[in-house]
């Protein structure tokens, strides 16, 4: 699909009250299925929905809420909205998908006795039991009139409305607190190599920026992980390894705590290397038996260096404990070797043990110096699963990459080269791509096409494309 034109809409991107209509929504949503409308929790719920709803409805007439392609609409908006949170949207959504419920709409004038019975019907749905079809007829024999049920294929027509320019401003974003990042590697790792005092609050922060970066969107930031010609490729992997830990991290519900202190440990996992010779860090061949010796006392080095060097807090602690077990296998195999208190590595370091081995294997920049293509490194790993790593955590980081992840460069049946902007995770091998080039060479004006939907049938992707073989530069597309 070519480029939607701009100006309309939906090219724009939903505020504060947006963001506030969807989480009383599904707050108000599971509490209905909880208590019955007297209760004062209800009441207390609808009171904040209604306001929300007003809020919406003044402008525009109508509330739709719609999912599409996994992003949240409110009317014509995209909405930055986590589902992953307390509102226990990403359940709900769940159920709408089984019943091919793509949305609802709420006419603006609809009385609060309308909206109480809509609630009270729509949470009596049993996804196993209902179909659309069934739904829409009760809702008129209840007298709903002012609610629609949207199906999923009708929303899907609305695939356009995530448009290119709402896509540009996550990226813009995303880009900003992936560069923050990188640039608070590497004052840390100076500081550590100098003997400097380590800015945390600043390592916090950052941090911070990266869970709300990627609460909102995260394919942004998994896109730049992509980029693997950075001239010091040690503070992006770092960064990388943060960007997947917290991604993993938010999809296994980890509050926000315990993501800031994940995302910390993660950053600081490799920092017992700068007590190494960068001879051998940097060595652009492979690593001799010597060199692998040196290089296994990163983790031990890692683990003393924060807790000489940071004031001892709980995100000091776990960054210590995920840099000393990052390379301790699942059966207890790899470094440092444990003689005694055979222990089962931390979560955080199953976590950054499974992100750290598909950054350093899909870089080549890392021990193995040649890079993989990321579907190549997930069957490896997969391989290597219950040995290796957690098989839990291992499926879901692999689903929530893809089968092509964000970032990486694509031939497709058309004969064009596309980037893979976002993965469809219910259509895998179906992600949306802006398409960069084709037999003519790079086009002026990229074509953004999500492959899922019906339009791009004739657009498969045949296979990952190797940018180096084709002189190409993923930084220049997803950096343009
Ligand atoms: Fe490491
Ligand atoms: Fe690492």
């Amino acid at each position: 699909m070519a480029k939607p034109e701009a100006g309309t809409a939906a090219r724009i991107l939903g505020g504060q009250t947006e963001e506030q209509l969807l989480n009383s929504f599904f707050v108000l949503y599971k509490t209905c299925r909880m208590v019955d409308e007297n209760n004062a929790t209800f009441v207390n719920q609808f009171e904040n929905f209604r306001i929300n709803f007003d809020m919406v409805a003044k402008k525009h007439q109508q509330v739709t809420i719609k999912i599409v392609a996994s992003h949240y609409f409110v009317n014509d908006t995209m909405v930055r909205f986590n589902d992953q949170g307390l509102s226990g949207a990403a359940g709900v959504i769940a159920e709408w998908r089984k019943l091919g419920l793509g949305g609802i709409r709420v006419a603006g004038d609809a009385s609060a006795d309308e909206i109480r019975s809509f609630f009270r019907f729509i949470t009596s749905i049993r996804p196993d039991n209902d179909n659309l079809e069934s739904l829409a007829e009760r809702l008129r024999t209840h007298g709903l009139t002012n609610v629609e049920l949207l199906s999923m294929k009708a929303v899907d027509t609305d695939r356009s409305a995530i448009s290119e320019e709402a896509r540009q401003r996550f990226r813009v974003m995303a880009r900003k607190t992936f560069f923050r990042a990188m640039n608070v590697v590497e004052e840390v790792m100076v500081s550590t190599d100098q003997g400097r005092d380590i800015n945390v609050a600043k390592t916090k922060r950052v941090v911070h920026s990266l869970i709300d970066q990627l609460t909102r969107d995260e394919s942004s930031l998994i896109e730049l992980t992509a980029i693997r010609n950075f001239d010091n490729y040690t503070y992006a992997h770092s960064t990388n390894v943060a960007v997947y830990s917290l991604t993993l991290g938010i999809r296994i519900g980890l509050d926000r705590t315990r993501l800031s202190q994940l995302g910390f440990a993660a950053l600081f996992h490799d920092i017992g290397k700068v007590k190494l010779p960068t001879d051998l860090v940097k060595k652009p061949d492979a690593f001799d038996e010597n060199d692998w010796l040196q290089m296994q006392r990163h983790p031990l080095l890692g683990a003393k260096t924060i807790l000489r060097n940071l004031k001892f807090d709980t995100h000091t602690a776990r960054a210590a404990r995920a840099a000393f077990e990052h390379h301790i296998n699942n059966d207890l195999t790899g470094y440092p070797m444990l003689h005694y208190k055979r222990r089962e590595p931390g979560l955080f370091s199953k976590i950054i043990s499974i992100v750290d081995t598909f950054d350093a294997l899909t870089s080549g920049r890392v021990y193995l110096k040649k890079n993989l293509a990321p579907d190549v490194v997930f069957k490896k790993m997969r391989y290597q699963m219950t040995v290796k790593f957690d098989p839990f955590l291992m499926q879901l980081f692999n689903d929530i990459i893809g089968t092509y992840p964000a970032g990486t460069l694509v031939l497709l049946t058309s004969n064009e080269i596309a980037l893979v902007l976002t993965n469809n995770e219910d259509k895998p091998a179906c992600p949306i791509v802006k398409i960069v080039g084709n037999t003519e060479g790079i086009l002026e004006e990229p074509i953004w096409a999500d492959l899922a939907s019906p339009e791009h049938n004739d657009r498969r992707v045949v296979r990952q494309i190797d940018p180096d073989r084709y002189s190409l530069n993923v930084s220049d597309f997803v950096l343009s």
